[in-house]
């Protein structure tokens, strides 16, 4: 199917319709964000279900309970999924925790300057459209992403689900909020590291050996059998994990497996256009 059955315009870009109907975009824009929420943000496959598992090992203080026992969308649910309007949000206790992949304009109006916190996930753009190209093979509520050459075309463009890759990152770049930013790719070469970071960050102090733990918990391998994290709970209609599996292969540089020499230098190119000027130090282009 094509991007016109499949997807809605909203505010500039590509929502899937399954779990963006139009009254959860606006429960979205009507949500009340309070001083010490968490936000998990992310542009899509950047590790947001990675960091929900992480975060709400921290809030547990390492208790595994949550973690195996409530699906990763119940614990830390998107902010304009569908699902998330039947929790009863209002009623949990501070600090709450949630997702999103909302671009920084689009964030409800009391999000801005409301004391909530965000962890902006950031990944090589070339491993996310490589992990998006097989995520969209599986996910029968996206558009097929027929070949390679054409679907680096649609990612380069923003013609895919939420948009612009270069555009989400440039907008969280620019937040005036508090905010982490991690990469992807510094959890992968220092996990431990990451947990401790993100504790700081959340002023949640937690014992050399919890964070241990939970970065144990975390590995790709271990997460890769928790029910609660890996999809496996969701329908094959609407995930075939026969296909590829949600969590596919867990590396940083997988791109080299996918992109030729030719799609390489267009990628670069744009690249260079489209982060012109900003000032932040990326992980992949650093190390
Ligand atoms: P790959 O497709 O490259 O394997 P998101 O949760 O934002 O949709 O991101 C999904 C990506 O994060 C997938 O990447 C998935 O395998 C990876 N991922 C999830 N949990 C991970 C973990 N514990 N360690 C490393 N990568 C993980």
């Amino acid at each position: 199917m094509s991007e016109e059955e499949l997807y809605t315009v909203y505010k500039g870009v590509f929502v899937p319709n399954v779990l963006h109907p139009s009254d959860s975009l606006q429960y979205a824009e009507e949500f009340l964000v309070r001083e010490g929420d968490i936000f998990v943000v992310t542009y899509p496959k950047s590790g947001t279900t990675w960091m929900q598992e992480i975060l709400t090992l921290i809030m547990s203080g390492g208790d595994f309970t949550p973690v195996l026992t409530l699906p990763n969308w119940d614990r830390v649910p998107w902010l304009e999924e569908h699902r998330t309007k039947e929790l009863q949000m209002n009623e949990r206790p501070s600090p709450r925790t949630l997702s999103t992949h909302l671009h920084y304009h689009m964030m409800p109006k009391s999000f801005y300057n409301s004391k909530a916190k965000v962890i902006y996930v950031l990944r090589n753009p070339k491993d996310v459209y490589t992990s998006s190209y097989y995520y969209y093979q599986m996910a029968t509520y996206l558009v097929d992403p027929g070949t390679p050459d054409e679907f680096l075309m649609k990612f380069l463009d923003g013609k895919v689900m939420f948009g612009s890759w270069f555009d989400h990152v440039k907008g969280w770049l620019s937040a005036k909020e508090q905010v982490l930013y991690i990469s992807y790719e510094e959890m992968i070469a220092d996990l431990k590291g990451s947990v401790s970071k993100v504790c700081t960050f959340l002023d949640k102090p937690l014992s050399e050996e919890v964070m241990e733990k939970i970065a144990d918990h975390c590995t790709f391998k271990n997460m890769k059998q928790n029910k609660m994290s890996n999809y496996s709970l969701v329908p094959k209609e609407f995930m075939d994990q026969t296909k590829s599996n949600f969590l596919r292969k867990g590396i940083s540089g997988d791109w080299k497996n996918l992109v030729t020499v030719a799609q390489a230098e267009l990628f670069d190119s744009v690249y260079k256009e489209k982060m012109k000027g900003i000032e932040y130090k990326f992980y992949w282009d650093e190390n």
